[in-house]
C-alpha cells in the first residue's frame, strides 16, 4: 500500500528515519554505550581481513564499508562486485570474514559468491533485508536490516538500513581488534543514536530539490563527485538517476575529474557536489572550481559550514545537517535520491518499474 505517496519509491524515501531507527535498535546498547552484534560461534579478534562482496547499490555499502573499516579496525578490506568475485579466483588464505550485501538475500551472483567464501572456508556475515533468503539461511552471521519490504525496484531505505549495518560491524571490528576505547564508542553510539533525526533533516529539503530537478531532466548527461565516503554516494546518486530516470549518470571521485572526465564537462552537463565539510572539503570546492570554470552548473550539496566556505558560485545548494562523518553517507543518501526521484516524476517514466529492471536479479 503506498498511502498517500504516489510512488513506493517516495514512501520508501520517507520511511528511511524510522527503519534506520528501527534497524539501530538491534545493534545499539544505550545503556551499556556499546554497540552490538548477534552472537557468533567465531572470534571476531582472530579476523585478518575483510572481503565485501554485493551487486549495484549493495556494492556501494560495502565501498563505504572499507573505509570505516579500515579507518576504525585498520583491518584491510577488498570489496568486489559478486559478478566479478565469483569467476576471478581470488585469493582467501587467512583469516578472512566474507561479507555479503543483499536486499533481497537471492540476488544470484552474491549467493554465489557467498557460497564460493563458504567452500574456500571463509567465515561468512551477511547485511541482509529478508530474514527467511537464501543468503540469510546460509551465512554464518547474519546481521539482519530492519526495513520492511521494499517494493520500488530502486533501492533507498534498505540501502541506508545497510549503512546502519555496517556502521555497526565496523564498530565491533574495532573493538576486536583493540581500536576502539570505551569513549569512542560511547561517541559513535550517540551519533549513530542521531542519525535518525539527521535523515529526517535532509528529508525536510525535497521541497527545495523537486523545485531544481527540471534543470537535471534537461540534461543529457550528469556528473556526481564525492571524495572519501562520499565518493561511492557519487556512484549511487549516479546509479539511481540511470535506474529510474534514463538519463546517462556517471560518479567519479572527485580527484579524478583532471584524470579524464572533466573533458566531459560544459554548460551542458550538472555537476552534483556530495561534500560534508571537513578536512578535504576545500580539495572538493577546488575541483568544483575546475569544472564551472568550463561551464558546468554545479548543484552543492554540503552543510552550512561547507557552503558558507564555498562561497555562492554554485547553480544551487542543497544545506544538510552537520553530522558525524561516520553517519553523513546515511544522510547525503537522502538528496540524491530525492533528486532522482524528482527527475524521473518530470520525465514521466515508471518510478517503481523502470524499464528492463527486476527487483531481485536472481539469474546471471
Ligand atoms: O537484492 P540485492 O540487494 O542483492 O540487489 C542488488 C542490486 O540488484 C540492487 O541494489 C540494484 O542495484 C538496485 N536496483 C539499485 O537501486
Amino acid at each position: 500500500d503506498k498511502g498517500n505517496y504516489r510512488h513506493f519509491m517516495l514512501k520508501e524515501i520517507y520511511e528511511q528515519p524510522i527503519v534506520v531507527a528501527q534497524t539501530l535498535r538491534s545493534y545499539l546498547r544505550p545503556l551499556e554505550e556499546q554497540v552490538a552484534l548477534p552472537q557468533m560461534d567465531f572470534d571476531l579478534s582472530a579476523i585478518e581481513r575483510v572481503v565485501i562482496v554485493a551487486c549495484g547499490t549493495a556494492s556501494y555499502v560495502g565501498m563505504i564499508g572499507k573505509y570505516w573499516i579500515e579507518s576504525m579496525a585498520r583491518l584491510p578490506v577488498e570489496v568486489d562486485v559478486a559478478s566479478e568475485f565469483r569467476y576471478r579466483d581470488p585469493v582467501l588464505t587467512g583469516k578472512v570474514l566474507g561479507v555479503v550485501v543483499s536486499q533481497s538475500g537471492e540476488t544470484a551472483d552474491t549467493l554465489a559468491a557467498l557460497r564460493h567464501m563458504k567452500a574456500s572456508g571463509v567465515t561468512t556475515a551477511g547485511i541482509i533485508n529478508v530474514p527467511t533468503s537464501s543468503m540469510a539461511r546460509e551465512v554464518d552471521l547474519l546481521l539482519p536490516t530492519h526495513a520492511g519490504p521494499e517494493i520500488g525496484v530502486a533501492s533507498t531505505k534498505a540501502f541506508t538500513c545497510q549503512l546502519a549495518v555496517m556502521a555497526a560491524l565496523a564498530v565491533n571490528l574495532a573493538r576486536a581488534k583493540g581500536k576502539l576505547s570505551a569513549s569512542e564508542e560511547r561517541d559513535i553510539v550517540h551519533n549513530l543514536t542521531e542519525a535518525p533525526a539527521a535523515i529526517n533533516a535532509a528529508l525536510m529539503r525535497d521541497e527545495a530539490i523537486q523545485g531544481m530537478a527540471h534543470v537535471i531532466a534537461a540534461a543529457r548527461d550528469v556528473l556526481y563527485l564525492g571524495r572519501g565516503p562520499e565518493f561511492p554516494m557519487a556512484l549511487e546518486g549516479a546509479l539511481k538517476l540511470k535506474e529510474i530516470s534514463y538519463i546517462h549518470a556517471e560518479g567519479y571521485a572527485s580527484g579524478e575529474m583532471k584524470h579524464g572526465p572533466i573533458a566531459l564537462i560544459d554548460d551542458q552537463v550538472p555537476l552534483i557536489v556530495l561534500a560534508p565539510a571537513g578536512p578535504l572539503f576545500e580539495k572538493t570546492v577546488s575541483n568544483m572550481h575546475e569544472a564551472m570554470a568550463r561551464g558546468a552548473k554545479v548543484v552543492l550539496i554540503s552543510d552550512a559550514e561547507g557552503l558558507a566556505e564555498a562561497g555562492d558560485d554554485a547553480m544551487a545548494t542543497i544545506e544538510m545537517p552537520k553530522v558525524h562523518p561516520l553517519i553523513a553517507p546515511l544522510v547525503y543518501a537522502v538528496p540524491v535520491q530525492l533528486l532522482a526521484y524528482h527527475v524521473a516524476v518530470l520525465k514521466g517514466t515508471d518510478v517503481d518499474q523502470p524499464r528492463n529492471l527486476a527487483k531481485s536479479v536472481t539469474v546471471e
